[in-house]
């Protein structure tokens, strides 16, 4: 395999090729992601919610985010891996952000990690980016804000919010950050951020006109089912499939169908 890495997204960009993008947060999902070719996966703190049945991301640790992270690194053999930094971990101070960011690279050996916010972060973003982390922004809808938004809805729809995200990315991408995620904004505001930059633009519910797609894995295998936000798209209902079979297993065992004389010894 020939390894992506953050110089590789650059590129994809600068020769119009889109960059394709999931999370998984566990070697088995990493594996069947990896094998599929994916660029880049994300160990998103969507783990929060996904994993470990949380309301937010807010209550994920470190500690959590790096077992998450190093599971997943050992299945990827050819995708980028970037690691959320999780709420509280980078917030109080620049050295805090640099401790936790390098405790992500060093016990995961994941390859860039991932902050929510612009100008609010510039220090710590600059502070690790000097360390030699690579890093992902990632503004627009960022849930680890939910409590300042009060709900999911499309941000940045109001000139105000469209124009600090647009001084937000350009910081980002002075800072050296090498690309951005922009979650749930306008299609055309999205676009024209993706034109105004020359790191890749990764959107989630911000339209085509950006430089790639980021999905959460088990939202596009439908392997949730009550979140049907119009930005995604399912390519399975495993949700129904799964319980079908887990159903299918309990009659088996109740019957005595299952073992039969060939699966016994
Ligand atoms: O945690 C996550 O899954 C994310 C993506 C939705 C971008 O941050
Ligand atoms: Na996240």
């Amino acid at each position: 395999y020939k390894r992506i890495t953050v110089k590789s997204l650059v590129e994809m960009k600068q020769n119009g090729e889109k960059i394709s993008m999931l999370t998984a947060y566990d070697y088995s999902m990493a594996k069947i992601v990896d094998a599929a070719n994916i660029d880049a996966i994300l160990v998103g703190d969507s783990a929060s919610n996904v994993m470990a049945g949380h309301e937010t991301t807010l209550p994920i640790t470190l500690d959590q985010m790096i077992y998450h992270a190093s599971s997943v690194v050992r299945a990827a053999k050819r995708a980028l891996v970037v690691v959320d930094i999780p709420f509280g971990s980078y917030q109080s101070d620049s050295k805090e952000a640099l401790r936790s960011a390098i405790r992500i690279m060093k016990e995961s050996g994941a390859h860039a990690i991932k902050v929510e916010g612009g100008s609010e972060i510039k220090e710590s973003v600059s502070r690790i980016l000097q360390a030699g982390i690579p890093v992902m922004g990632h503004l627009g809808l960022t849930p680890q804000s939910i409590y300042k938004f009060g709900t999911y809805t499309v941000r940045a729809k109001e000139e105000e919010e469209a124009q600090k995200l647009k001084d937000d990315a350009k910081l980002l991408e002075e800072l050296g950050c090498f690309a951005i995620v922009l979650e749930k904004i306008p299609a055309k505001l999205a676009k024209e951020v993706a034109e105004s930059v020359s790191i890749p633009i990764i959107g989630i519910g911000a339209g085509g006109h950006v430089d790639g797609q980021v999905l959460v894995v088990h939202d596009m295998l439908g392997m949730t089912h009550e979140f049907h936000p119009r930005f995604l798209r399912r390519y399975l209902d495993l949700y129904d499939e799964m319980s079908k079979a887990v159903s299918q297993y309990v009659n088996d065992v109740k019957s005595k169908d299952f073992p039969n004389e060939e699966e016994s010894y």
